[in-house]
C-alpha cells in the first residue's frame, strides 16, 4: 500500500518519465494578483501562460501544488467537516500542456497511471463528459467521449452538464469542457444493490470525483462571452487526499495516513475517541483541516489579520476553535498543540513547516486566547438578549441580533440556534438572512475591482528593462479600462518597460509616457501574476503611436535606497538578534522602510542602536552591488542567499549581494551602498506574537529629521538662554517649578484660614441662622475647601453661599447645615434657579451645590436670589 508520501512522489515521476517538467508548488497564499487571494488551483500559477501574456518555458509541467478553496468560485468551507471528502486546504496533482499534447495523451496518461501504475480497479471507474451547451453554441465533447470508449464502456461515460463539465477559474479567465474521472469506493456488496453510475455527482461519500482533465480552449471576458485562447491547454488538477483514500482502501479522506496522526491527537486532547460521536467527529474533521490551513498560511507569510487574506485566515481559525469549544469541551487554547503531529507527519514534504514552528504556535495560541476571550463575552452577551426577550415574554431573538453575534463575535448561526434552543427559544431566520445579504453586498461593492477586456494593438510579450534604464523608446500591446471604487482607471501592458511594479515590498514606480503631442501620467505600476500593468487617469488619443517612458527619478532613486537599506537591516538584526530572525513582510517607498520579522520580545534600546550603527557602518564602506541577474535556484542556494517562505520563485533567480547580505531579490538597488547616505530606524513595535515591526528612513528623510531635531533644540536653547548644558538648565527649571508650586501651595493655604477668617467675621445672622456670604475672586476648590471646613465647625444653623469667579468663569456656591435640610431646604434647587442669572446651570446635593456660568455680572444677583429664596425657609 503506497503512504501519502510515495503517493505524491510516484505521480511526479510518471508525469517525469512522459517528458513533464516538475515545478515545485506555488505559495498557497497568492501576493501578484488583485483578483484572487489564494491558490485555488493548480492552474493560477500558469494563467498568464495560458492566456498567452507570458512565454511558454517547458510545454509540459507537473506538480503538487497546495491549494485553498475557502472564498471566491472556489469555496468549499462551509461543507468542510460535515462530509469526509471535503478540505479547505488541499493538494492537487496536476500536469499541463501548453500547446503541446491535448486530450488524447491526457486521457490516455490518467487511465495508464490510475489503472496500471497504481493499480485502481478499473470496474470503479466512471469518466463524465461535457453533454454541451446550446446557449453558448458549444457542442458534446465527442472527442473525449471516444478516447474514453478505448477504456470503458460506453454506459460508464457520463454527459455532464455545464456546472460539472465546463471549469471556469474564476468569473472571468482561461476556460474549457473538462472531463472528470469519478470512482466508486463502496464495498461490493453495496456496489450489487445499487449501480454506481446512478450515485455519480450525487454527493455520495464514497462515490466521489478525484481527477478532473480540463481541456482548456477558451477565456471568459468580461461581457460574458467566449473568446479562443492563444494555444490550447491541458490543465489537470487530482485531488491528492481523495486519491490516498483510493488507494489506502479507505472510505474517508480523514482515514489515511494524511489526517489519522492528527485525528488521534485531537481526540486525545478532548478525552474522547473518532467515531464515537457523530457531532464530535464533524468538530474533530473541522480542525484536523483547519489546523494545516492556518499552519501552511503562517509558513506562507499570511498572519491572521482584520483585512482581506488575514481576515479569512482569521476566520478559518475561529471556526475550528469555536467547534472544539462547543463539542469538544476545549475551553483554552488547544489547536497550537497539534503543530508537533502536523510537522511528523508533513515536516519532510514542506520544511518551511518545521523552520517556522515556533512562531506558528505563538500566532495560533495568541489567535486562539483572543477569541474564546470574544467567545466567553459573545455568549454573556447572547445570555443579556435571551433574559431581555424572556422578561418581555417573548421567546425568538431577532436576526440582527444573531447577526451582531455572528459578525463581532464569530458566533456562526448554528451555535447561537444551539445555545438558544438549550433555552427552548428560537431566532427570526429570515432576518438573519437579510442582514447576512447585506453585508455580503457591502464586502462585494468594497472589493470588487471591475475590469473590462483587454484591447490589443500588437502581439508580443512585456520584458521589464527597469535594472538598466529609467527610461526607454515603448509602444503599447494592449490595454483595458477598469474601475476601482467607483473611479474608472485604464491598465496599460508596454512591449518594454523601466517601470518596477509592485513586489517583493517595493512600490511600483511613477512617471510618465510621452510623445511630441501628448504626455500621460503613470500614477502606479502593479503586477498580475508576472505582468506588469501601468496605471493612468487617461488614456493616449493616439495609444498606437510610440512613446518615451520615464520614471520619476527622484523618487525611484529614495526608493532604491530603501530597499538596498532594508537588506542590510535584515542582516544587521541577524547579527544583534540571533539567525531566528526570518523576514515576514515588508514595505519599500520613496518615504521609508517597514521591515516585519520573527523576533520574541521587544529589542532593547541598545540593540536599535546596535542595528543602526551596523547599518550605517556597511553605508559608510560603500559595498559596491553584486547582482546575480537570472541564476539557477541551486547556485543561489550554494553562495547562501536567504529566500523567502511565501515567497514564488522560478528555477532561475535573482541575486542581490551586498559583502555578507545575501538576499533573492527582484526589486532594485543602488549600485553601492554609500548612496544611501545614513540609515535611522524610527519606531520598533509588535505586530502579532512573535512579529515584530521596524520603521526606518534613509537619506535626504533622514537629514530633514536632524534638521526638524536642530531646530527645535535651538528652540529651546533660546527659551533657556542659551544655556550651555541645556539638561542641565531643564533640571533647574523643573526643580525651581517644584519649589514654587510647593511655595504657592503654602500661600493658598494660608489664604484661605484669612478668608475663612474674614468671610467668619462678616458673617449676619437670621433667625438663629449663621449667613456666610461672599462675593468676590476665587478659585472653585479653595470656594470648596473653606465651605467643608465651616461644614465642620458649624454642624448647625450655617447657611454659606458664596458667588465666585476665577477670571471670567462665575461660580455659586451653596453649602447648608443638616438641620436646615431637615427643615426643608435644599442647596441643588436653590442654585439651579439661581444659576439662570448667570447664565448657567448646575445643582448637587441637598447640603450642598455648585453651579457654573457665563455671566460673572449676574453674580451679587444670583447670591441674593439665593438669600431671598432661602430666608423664607428659616
Ligand atoms: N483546474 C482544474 C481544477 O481545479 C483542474 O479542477
Amino acid at each position: 500500500m503506497l503512504t501519502a508520501k510515495e503517493t505524491r512522489e510516484s505521480f511526479k515521476s510518471f508525469f517525469e518519465s512522459k517528458g513533464h517538467k516538475i515545478v515545485p508548488s506555488a505559495p498557497m497564499v497568492i501576493k501578484d494578483d488583485p483578483t484572487l487571494m489564494f491558490t485555488n488551483a493548480g492552474m493560477n500559477q500558469f494563467k498568464d501562460i495560458i492566456l498567452g501574456n507570458q512565454p511558454i518555458k517547458y510545454a509540459r509541467v507537473a506538480d503538487s501544488q497546495k491549494c485553498l478553496r475557502v472564498s471566491g468560485k472556489h469555496n468549499d468551507l462551509e461543507e468542510v467537516g460535515h462530509d469526509t471528502y471535503h478540505h479547505t486546504m488541499f493538494e492537487m496533482l496536476g500536469n499541463w500542456s501548453f500547446g503541446d499534447y491535448f486530450k488524447k495523451e491526457a486521457i490516455e496518461w490518467s487511465w495508464e497511471y490510475l489503472v496500471s501504475v497504481l493499480k485502481l480497479d478499473p470496474n470503479r471507474l466512471y469518466a463524465t463528459v461535457f453533454e454541451g451547451s446550446p446557449a453558448e453554441n458549444l457542442e458534446r465533447d465527442n472527442e473525449a467521449a471516444a478516447l474514453w470508449a478505448q477504456f470503458l464502456p460506453e454506459e460508464r461515460i457520463i454527459n455532464g452538464n455545464r456546472k460539472d463539465n465546463f471549469w471556469e477559474m474564476g468569473d472571468t479567465g482561461p476556460c474549457g469542457p473538462c472531463s472528470e474521472i469519478h470512482i466508486d469506493l463502496r464495498p461490493e456488496t453495496e456496489r450489487k444493490e445499487v449501480d454506481g453510475l446512478t450515485l455519480v455527482n450525487q454527493s455520495h461519500p464514497q462515490v466521489v470525483e478525484i481527477w478532473n482533465l480540463v481541456f482548456m480552449q477558451y477565456n471568459r471576458k468580461a461581457d460574458g462571452t467566449l473568446g479562443e485562447l492563444p494555444a490550447k491547454v491541458i490543465d489537470t488538477g487530482m485531488g491528492f487526499e481523495r486519491l490516498c483514500m483510493a488507494l489506502q482502501g479507505k472510505t474517508s479522506n480523514y482515514d489515511t495516513d494524511v489526517f489519522q496522526p492528527i485525528l488521534k491527537e485531537i481526540a486525545k486532547l478532548g478525552n474522547t475517541v473518532y467515531g464515537k460521536d457523530a457531532q464530535q467527529d464533524i468538530a474533530m474533521r473541522v480542525i484536523a483541516d483547519h489546523v494545516r490551513t492556518i499552519a501552511f498560511s503562517i509558513t506562507d507569510g499570511q498572519l491572521p489579520s482584520n483585512a482581506k487574506a488575514g481576515y479569512v485566515i482569521r476566520r478559518i481559525l475561529r471556526r475550528a476553535v469555536r467547534y472544539g469549544y462547543t463539542f469538544l469541551g476545549q475551553k483554552q487554547a488547544f489547536m497550537y498543540k497539534l503543530l508537533p503531529v502536523l510537522i511528523e507527519s508533513m515536516g519532510d514534504a514542506y520544511p518551511e513547516l518545521v523552520a517556522q514552528k515556533v512562531l506558528i504556535e505563538k500566532v495560533m495560541k495568541e489567535e486562539e486566547d483572543a477569541f474564546l476571550h470574544t467567545l466567553e463575552t459573545g455568549i454573556r452577551l447572547l445570555e443579556k438578549t435571551m433574559a431581555d426577550v424572556k422578561a418581555a415574554g417573548g421567546t425568538v431573538i431577532s436576526g440582527k441580533d444573531a447577526f451582531t453575534l455572528y459578525d463581532t463575535f464569530g458566533f456562526p448561526l448554528d451555535l447561537t440556534e444551539l445555545i438558544l434552543r438549550e433555552n427552548n427559544m428560537t431566532v427570526k431566520l429570515d432576518e438573519f438572512d437579510k442582514e447576512m445579504q447585506m453585508q455580503k453586498e457591502r464586502a462585494r461593492n468594497a472589493a470588487v475591482v471591475e475590469t473590462g477586456d483587454w484591447v490589443t494593438l500588437r502581439e508580443g510579450n512585456s520584458e521589464f528593462v527597469g535594472y538598466d534604464h529609467t527610461e526607454c523608446e515603448v509602444s503599447i500591446l494592449r490595454y483595458r479600462e477598469i474601475t476601482q471604487k467607483g473611479k474608472k482607471l485604464y491598465q496599460i501592458v508596454l512591449d518594454n518597460t523601466p517601470f518596477y511594479a509592485e513586489s517583493g515590498g517595493q512600490v511600483g514606480d511613477t512617471g510618465t509616457l510621452t510623445n511630441e503631442e501628448e504626455t500621460i501620467e503613470i500614477v502606479d505600476t502593479k503586477k498580475e501574476n508576472n505582468l506588469a500593468v501601468h496605471i493612468t487617469k487617461k488614456m493616449p488619443q493616439h495609444p498606437e503611436r510610440v512613446f518615451k517612458a520615464a520614471v520619476d527619478i527622484k523618487k525611484r532613486m529614495a526608493t532604491m535606497a530603501n530597499h538596498s537599506a532594508t537588506h542590510l537591516l535584515d542582516a544587521a538584526l541577524r547579527q544583534v538578534l540571533g539567525t531566528h530572525v526570518e523576514q515576514k513582510g515588508s514595505l519599500v517607498s520613496s518615504e521609508g522602510l517597514r521591515f516585519d520579522f520573527s523576533h520574541f520580545q521587544k529589542m532593547t534600546d541598545e540593540e536599535i542602536r546596535k542595528v543602526e550603527q551596523l547599518v550605517n557602518a556597511r553605508i559608510r564602506e560603500d559595498i559596491q552591488l553584486v547582482e546575480y541577474r537570472n541564476i539557477p535556484i541551486a547556485q543561489a542556494k550554494d553562495l547562501g542567499a536567504i529566500a523567502l517562505f511565501g515567497e514564488k520563485y522560478g528555477d532561475e533567480v535573482r541575486v542581490i549581494k551586498f559583502d555578507d547580505s545575501i538576499e533573492f531579490c527582484g526589486g532594485t538597488h543602488v549600485s553601492a551602498t554609500g548612496k544611501i547616505g545614513f540609515f535611522k530606524i524610527t519606531t520598533e513595535s509588535s505586530i502579532a506574537a512573535g512579529v515584530r515591526r521596524i520603521e526606518a528612513m534613509t537619506g535626504e528623510r533622514v537629514e530633514q529629521l536632524f534638521y526638524t531635531i536642530q531646530d527645535t533644540l535651538a528652540d529651546l536653547r533660546t527659551l533657556f538662554n542659551n544655556a550651555p548644558d541645556l539638561s542641565v538648565a531643564i533640571r533647574k527649571y523643573i526643580d525651581e517649578n517644584a519649589g514654587l508650586k510647593k511655595q504657592l501651595e503654602d500661600f493658598v493655604k494660608e489664604k484661605q484660614i484669612l478668608l475663612k477668617k474674614r468671610m467668619v467675621q462678616n458673617s449676619t445672622e437670621v433667625k438663629g441662622v449663621q449667613i456666610i456670604k461672599y462675593v468676590g475672586p476665587m478659585q472653585a476648590d479653595v470656594v470648596k475647601n473653606i465651605a467643608f471646613q465651616l461644614r465642620g465647625e458649624y454642624p448647625e444653623n450655617l447657611f454659606f453661599v458664596v458667588g465666585s469667579y476665577d477670571g471670567e468663569k462665575p461660580m455659586l456656591t451653596v453649602m447648608i447645615s443638616d438641620n436646615l435640610v431637615a427643615n426643608g431646604l435644599n442647596a441643588g434647587q436653590l442654585v439651579r434657579e439661581a444659576a439662570k442669572l448667570i447664565q448657567g446651570g448646575g445643582g448637587g446635593q441637598a447640603h450642598f451645590a455648585t453651579a457654573g456660568g457665563k455671566n460673572p455680572d449676574g453674580l451679587a444677583q444670583a447670591v441674593d436670589n439665593i438669600l431671598q429664596q432661602a430666608e423664607a425657609s428659616f
